[in-house]
């Protein structure tokens, strides 16, 4: 075998045939991971149907996927993850920046070479048996001024088919590298099973040992181990937020954890929105919300522009523009069903890969929350018999919780008519949420843009089962990016406040928490399509015609400020939903003090201020 030394350099021809890119920077980086990564064979995905055909084919033939029943489910399949490589990982997510400074107390931290160090034992020889997929991606519609551009090595299939979906792929992204030199950010992606000669392989080969690396300084992401969504499709979270977050700061441009949509009254005027709300919260659910009738036969409308991540920049005018970086939707299967979100119902329902869903006997997928009646009986996602009657007695769930469904967005009955506009669609009002079962009212808008900057810094969540680790603990989430942010929480901040600066006009900042519980522990808010009378709400304010009184933490609606129309909500409910105690919110505001204090290196004096404010009006 000649060695990664010999003179021949065969991995120059391996990878020579068959490329998609005459890029001899590309090309030379190939080569070298193929020598690290030791890989059976070298692939360029030209991001064509039949390649995505052909590597489903081999993924049914090998037992990675399950064909769903074809006349019920539609070129869709399901996938069932190893049961330690269900969700995010971010006890082993880092960024490794020249400074600890520079990734600040919220990230963990390597020092850079230490890294590298620990990452060549890692990769040496991590593909053996396997191929190399060199997939190149767009984030962002192809050739817009806002994209960028990625190369993801990957061994895995499952990741290719997939960002087939997630992203622009393919030959002419390759075109953008070779004729319109853009930058590329290398991506090293391995789910860390090397076959030995004759080794049968596993439906989903992954590692115990998990790293998700990001260098924000020469950004390149390197991941190992695990092949679940953000931890292995890296143009999302690690590319799309970690890396592009450190990017925008030095552009002047921002890179949030939001979904982006459309409201349309039934005047014909429309505004955008952008959202962040932290994982498993409610994004995908508000960005394909289906009006209540009332409001459907008055005339308005919700269109999608994105479910999980906008890309926004002031325009030449300083009015805020955002992009959906994304081109399809990984989305929580649980709890999504014909009742609370039948738009992602039509969505899914054809040329979807499904992962960890139960399978039932005809061949469909079913996961809680999709019908009222369960099935008789099904598959759960590990493969296992499952019935309700044992859910019942064990409390075994059919589906894993952070189950998800990769759909393409161009499938969504209510997808924008801009929604690949090259230079975005123009933002009029960010809204903050996050899960809270007390203290938090349904909705309330910020006084003016620093404090709404405060706002977001200072958002609180529930954690949900998007991340490995405890469910249900409160922590700090500012901005839904704690675990997203790609460098210094306060110079992130910091970001936030200047940002105003470039603006002609500034959006308006709200707040909303969809999961306030009663002292029974059920949600005092109905939730899903009824969160419309909240968004008309916030239209109306945006265009300057709603209503609203003033309280310590912001402007609210009152009970009559709200089309109530179709919907039996008594005044008391709502004066609950939206009640503001002050004991409640002393709690809250220590609680926020202390990611402050974890922050005060690089806290803005405004944020210090806001705080202050709020102290005072309470
Ligand atoms: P990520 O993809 O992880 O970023 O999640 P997301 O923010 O897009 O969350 P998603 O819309 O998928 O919702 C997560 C869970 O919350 C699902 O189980 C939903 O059914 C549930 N959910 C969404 N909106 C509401 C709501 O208004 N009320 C209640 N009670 N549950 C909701
Ligand atoms: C999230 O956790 O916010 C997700 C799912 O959108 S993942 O792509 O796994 O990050
Ligand atoms: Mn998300």
């Amino acid at each position: 075998m000649p060695t990664s030394q010999s003179p021949d350099r065969p991995e120059k021809q391996r990878v020579a045939a068959g490329a998609l890119s005459a890029n001899t920077h590309l090309l030379r980086w190939i080569e070298k991971m193929a020598e690290l990564c030791q890989p059976a064979a070298i692939h360029w995905v030209d991001g064509s149907e039949e390649e995505y055909d052909r590597l489903c084919t081999g993924m049914v033939a090998s037992g990675t996927f399950i064909t769903l029943n074809q006349d019920l489910w539609p070129g869709c399949f399901l996938a069932r993850s190893d049961m330690s490589d269900v969700a995010r990982v971010e006890d082993r997510t880092f960024i490794c920046s020249l400074s600890k400074e520079s990734a600040g107390p919220t990230n963990h931290w390597v020092d850079p070479f230490e890294m590298r160090k620990t990452l060549k034992p890692l990769f040496s020889g991590c593909m053996r048996g396997r191929t190399l997929y060199v997939l190149a991606f767009s984030m962002g519609p192809i050739g817009s001024p806002m994209s960028q551009i990625g190369v993801q090595l990957t061994d895995s299939p499952y990741v290719v088919v997939s960002m087939r979906i997630m992203a622009r792929i393919g030959r002419e992204v390759f075109r953008l590298i070779d004729e319109d030199f853009k930058r590329v950010v290398p991506c090293v992606h391995s789910v860390g099973a090397p076959l030995a000669p004759g080794q049968q392989d596993v439906p989903w080969p992954c590692n115990q040992e998990k790293y998700i690396v990001h260098f924000p300084e020469t950004r390149e992401i390197w991941s190992f181990g695990s092949g679940y969504g953000g931890n292995a499709l890296l143009g999302k979270k690690c590319f799309a937020l970690r890396i592009a977050s450190a990017i925008a700061r030095d552009e002047g441009w921002m890179a949030e954890h939001m979904l982006i949509l459309g409201i349309e009254n039934p005047d014909g005027e429309k505004i955008y929105v952008a959202a962040a709300f932290p994982s498993a919260c409610g994004k995908t659910n508000v960005a394909m919300l289906v009006p209540p009738p009332h409001f459907q036969a008055q005339g308005w409308t919700i269109s999608t522009v994105g479910d999980d991540i906008a890309w926004i920049k002031p325009d030449a005018q300083g009015r805020l523009h955002a992009i959906n970086p994304e081109a399809g939707f990984f989305g929580v299967a649980p709890g999504t069903g014909a009742k609370t979100n039948p738009t992602a119902m039509a969505t899914l329902s054809r040329n979807t890969i499904f992962t960890n869903v139960a399978l039932t006997p005809e061949g469909g997928v079913w996961w809680e929350g999709m019908t009222d009646e369960p099935p008789a009986s099904a598959i759960d996602w590990r493969g296992r018999a499952w019935t309700p009657e044992l859910a019942k007695t064990t409390g075994a769930t059919a589906a894993h919780p952070n189950a998800r469904f990769t759909a393409p967005a161009h499938q969504c009955p209510t997808i924008d008519a801009n929604w690949e506009h090259m230079n975005g669609v123009p933002i009029s009002a960010i809204i903050f949420g996050g899960r809270r079962a007390t203290a938090i009212p349904l909705v309330y808008q910020a006084f003016n843009w620093s404090s709404g900057v405060y706002v977001g810094a200072t958002m609180g969540s529930e954690t949900t089962a998007a991340a490995v680790g405890a469910v249900g603990k409160v922590r700090r989430d500012p901005m839904a990016m704690l675990p997203f942010c790609g460098y210094n929480m306060g110079d992130y901040f910091r970001h936030w406040i200047n940002m105003q600066r470039h603006l002609s006009e500034t959006p308006r900042i709200f707040h909303v928490n969809w999961f306030r519980k009663d002292a029974e522990g059920a949600f005092m808010w109905p939730g899903f399509g009824e969160n419309m009378r909240v968004l008309t709400w916030v239209f109306d304010r945006v265009r300057g015609s709603g209503r609203a009184k003033e309280t310590p933490i912001g402007w609210m609606p009152r009970y009559e400020d709200i089309d109530w129309s179709g919907l039996e909500f008594p005044k008391e409910t709502f004066e609950e939903l939206q009640a503001f105690d002050p004991l409640a919110w002393r709690d809250e505001v220590i609680g926020q003090e202390e990611l402050f204090i974890t922050l005060h290196s690089t806290l803005p004096k405004e944020l210090v201020f806001e705080r202050e404010l709020l102290i005072c009006r309470m």
